[in-house]
């Protein structure tokens, strides 16, 4: 009968040891069993960025990328794109199954009912530079936000857990929209709970001196489907960031701020927006080759392309790539639609590309449907953000009541000075060798 273990055979000093696999995985705890010499400290595994590291035990979602695959709790996100709404969607991301009619009718109530902000979050939102880039905005209210409610600090009670998720999620879009709001000069709008969730931030975001502002059906839908794609994608930098200050037992708000803070950057949910002002500076069909030549020399990266995962196309892209073009129909063609479809063939049918299985990921697109519906490329991290909150809070909840869970502490090679004593100012080296050595550290 074949052993669901791994015998590793140490040549250092002929020792063998049989490590046990569990599912597809062994404990990385395991290997600290193979020591060289009894009082070593044992082998750990090596893995900047955590290309090859499971750091929990998750059931929220699912991505195979080499087959293109994204399920949320089990749901095809093609299905969910096409049947469900994103209030739904999130629903069953943070309780892990879909409602029945009176579960979603009650949680739509609660999450909306949480869509007004304290009169001080406004004022607080006030003190940026008028320039101020809406995601920075965002991370430092969301994070602001743990001091109106001191009760999200207990995090392993229940109720409060669920409050502040649901808190949370209905807030996100009014402290988005006041972000963009403020960045326009423009006074506040207050949130509309006759509305839909995208319904009613259109509304925040666009309302000028309407009475009752009705959002257009399709550029909400759109806004809707776009939520549902960016709910949820299991680990990455910024789920890992959440999950990493969840392990600390800070509060809910602090640690979706940390996801918000590591999506602000341009290699994650930051993309968008370069792609945006990407097609821009490409300008004309004409220039993708000149533009490509810089991003296969290494000068530059081809943003909105290539995924750690997906080694395939993003199924996500996919489907913004059809709802970009019923966007289109209400808004008029965005005009880099067709730099975009054109940069996409010229890029998949490259080489470099090809064989590096860089494809398009969903941000490629994404900030073309954005763009069409009136907002500024600083904005469209903060649409992400507003979605992915579901996600995020699922993550902070379920590694809080993961048993096996403790603070995340990892381990590093130290690969530094060793031990030497404190050299006295009057004797340290000639400036330049010294500044050479501190200039190489920063
Ligand atoms: N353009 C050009 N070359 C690329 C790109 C790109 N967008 N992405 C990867 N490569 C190349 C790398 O230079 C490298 O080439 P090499 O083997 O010759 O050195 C190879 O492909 C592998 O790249 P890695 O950096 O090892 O891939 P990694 O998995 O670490 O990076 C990432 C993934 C960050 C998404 C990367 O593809 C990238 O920077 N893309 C552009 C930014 C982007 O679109 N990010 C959004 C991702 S989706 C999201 O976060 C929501």
């Amino acid at each position: 009968m074949t052993r669901e273990a791994l015998t590793i055979t140490d040549e250092r000093n002929g020792a063998t040891y049989e490590i046990p696999i569990e599912g597809a995985a062994i404990r990385a705890t395991d290997l600290q069993r193979i020591k060289a010499a009894p009082t070593d400290h044992g082998l750990v595994s090596y893995d900047p960025a955590l290309a090859n590291t499971a750091t929990c035990k998750s059931a929220i979602g699912f991505v195979d990328g080499a087959a293109g695959i994204l399920r949320y709790r089990g749901y095809p996100i093609q299905e969910l794109a096409e049947h469900s709404t994103f209030l739904e969607t999130a629903y069953l991301i943070v309780k892990g199954e879909l409602p029945d009619q009176a579960h979603l009718a009650t949680w739509t109530r609660n999450v909306m009912t949480h869509s007004m902000v304290h009169e001080n979050i406004k004022k607080f939102m006030e003190g940026f530079r008028y320039d101020a880039h809406p995601m920075g905005v965002l991370v430092s209210t969301v994070g602001a936000l743990s001091t109106f409610y001191p009760d999200a600090r207990d995090v392993q009670d229940l109720e409060s857990r669920r409050l502040q998720t649901r808190r949370l999620i209905g807030k996100m879009p009014t402290l988005a929209a006041y972000a963009y709001r403020k960045s326009l000069g423009l006074p506040y709008v207050y949130p509309d709970n006759d509305l839909g969730y995208t319904g009613n931030l259109l509304s925040m975001l666009f309302r000028m001196t309407e009475l009752r502002y009705e959002p257009n059906p399709v550029l909400e839908h759109a806004l809707d489907v776009l939520f549902i794609l960016h709910a949820e994608h299991e680990q990455n930098c910024s789920t890992n960031a959440v999950r990493c200050v969840a392990s600390a037992h800070a509060d809910p708000y602090s640690a979706v701020a940390a996801g918000i803070a590591a999506l602000y950057g341009p290699r994650h949910g930051g993309a968008n927006e370069e792609a945006l002002r990407m097609l821009e500076e490409i300008g004309s069909v004409d220039r993708i080759p000149a533009f490509l030549a810089t991003c296969k020399s290494g000068e530059r990266r081809l943003a909105g392309f290539g995924h750690r995962i997906y080694k395939n196309y993003d199924p996500r892209a996919q489907l913004i790539k059809k709802l970009a073009l019923q966007v289109f129909e209400v808004t008029g063609k965005n005009p880099l639609i067709d730099l975009a479809l054109e940069l996409e063939r010229i890029a998949l049918d490259d080489d470099y590309f090809v064989s590096r299985k860089l494809y398009p990921n969903l941000d490629f697109y994404s900030g073309l449907i954005y763009q069409a519906i009136g907002l500024p490329p600083t904005m469209f991290p903060v649409l992400f953000a507003i979605a992915r909150t579901a996600g995020w809070l699922a993550h902070w909840a379920e590694f809080i009541r993961d048993p096996e869970q403790r603070i995340v502490r990892p381990r590093q090679l130290y690969v530094g000075e060793g031990a030497r004593s404190y050299t006295p100012l009057a004797a340290r080296p000639e400036p330049t060798a010294r500044e050479d050595a501190v200039s190489a550290t920063i």
